[in-house]
């Protein structure tokens, strides 16, 4: 008698363990799906009013791929825009296209972010008297134009100071600069790009995956302190997108125009801080979690086989490179 009353005790602790379980994970999932729903189908339907935020936004990397779909996308939607990159003559082409196509207001700032600290005195006094709503922080540069080891770039130790100037200085500078405006007027956004690379450790693309979880920190902690002061921080964690950091890789279902991918992305503005930008890149993000999760990727079994994989597709990003190079010429 005894036997049974401790077998059926034990077996209704388990039931009960077993349900509450199930019903964590039944409430996690229906969570996580009414919250993709809202991020990447009611955003579709009503967008944040970007114009709320202030008159001008400012943009780096602004004048190709995702930065100049941004600063596009965002002149589309009301705000004048300003311009950061190296390259003046590209700078003047995209203010020239915004300013015909949008009848948006421009503002240009030629710089490069690998110049370090010294550059921020000059941007500042160039956005004197501006009323700047929102930043997007995309600057962004690899280590290697393909995937490779730490010691493999050539002039390992001035690239590996270009890329934390590029890729974690400026967002932190920039941020520092234009943050007080916000703070002031009580009002902002800043949306600072990351990397789906930053989602967990990725060998082979060991410092852009490193900085880009800067990025990532930086954001969700810096919303965190600003949110109550009226400051939105997100955070932007793209996959692919076909520009030519990616050696202008076709698009398809799984790689997004840079314009389609802006689109996507700032619609989201107002129903998440955190996100990979768009639908498809979300649902790689849980495939690839699930697939490829750290450890696997840390493995050396794993290491090895990204190295087979770099050395087969060498001579076609080569050939890549060569033809984006050419373009730009
Ligand atoms: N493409 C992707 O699949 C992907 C995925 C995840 C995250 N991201 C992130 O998205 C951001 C944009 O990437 P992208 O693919 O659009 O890159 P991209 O096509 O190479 O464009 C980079 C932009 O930044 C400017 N730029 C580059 N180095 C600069 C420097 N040192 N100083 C000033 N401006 C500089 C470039 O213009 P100039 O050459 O005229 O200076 C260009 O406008 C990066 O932060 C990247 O890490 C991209």
């Amino acid at each position: 008698m005894v036997e049974i009353a401790e077998c059926s005790w034990s077996s209704s602790v388990l039931c009960c363990i077993g349900s509450v379980t199930v019903l964590y994970y039944m409430l996690r999932w229906s969570w996580q799906c009414w919250h993709g729903f809202k991020v990447f189908v009611i955003s579709e339907i009503w967008q944040t009013d970007l114009r709320t935020y202030g008159k001008w936004a400012v943009v780096t990397g602004a004048t190709s791929g995702i930065g100049e779909a941004y600063a596009k996308e965002l002149a589309k939607r009301g705000l004048d825009i300003v311009l950061i990159s190296r390259s003046d003559d590209k700078l003047r082409h995209v203010a020239k296209e915004i300013e015909s196509q949008y009848k948006r207001k421009t503002r240009v700032i030629q710089t490069d972010f690998t110049d370090g600290h010294p550059i921020y005195s000059a941007i500042v006094q160039q956005l004197e008297g501006l009323e700047i709503g929102i930043l997007v922080n995309n600057v962004g540069m690899n280590y290697m134009g393909v995937l490779a080891n730490f010691l493999d770039a050539p002039d390992t130790e001035q690239r590996i100071t270009q890329v934390i100037n590029c890729n974690i200085l400026s967002i932190t500078q920039m941020s520092r600069l234009i943050l007080p405006g916000l703070v002031e007027r009580g009002k902002g956004l800043i949306i600072n790009i990351s990397s789906e690379a930053a989602s967990q450790p990725q060998p082979m693309l060991t410092v852009y995956s490193a900085t880009k979880i800067f990025v990532t920190y930086f954001s969700r902690c810096l919303n965190a302190e600003y949110r109550s002061r009226g400051i939105t921080i997100q955070c932007v964690a793209p996959f692919m997108v076909s520009t030519n950091m990616t050696h202008n890789l076709p698009v398809n279902p799984l790689i997004k125009s840079a314009a389609s991918f802006a689109r996507d992305a700032l619609n989201t503005v107002g129903y998440t801080t955190f996100t990979s930008g768009c639908i498809t890149h979300a649902l790689q993000h849980i495939a690839l979690c699930i697939f490829f999760p750290g450890w696997l990727r840390l493995s050396s079994f794993s290491v090895q086989r990204m190295a087979q994989f770099a050395r087969s597709v060498e001579p076609q990003i080569k050939k890549r490179m060569a033809e984006t190079n050419n373009k730009k010429d």
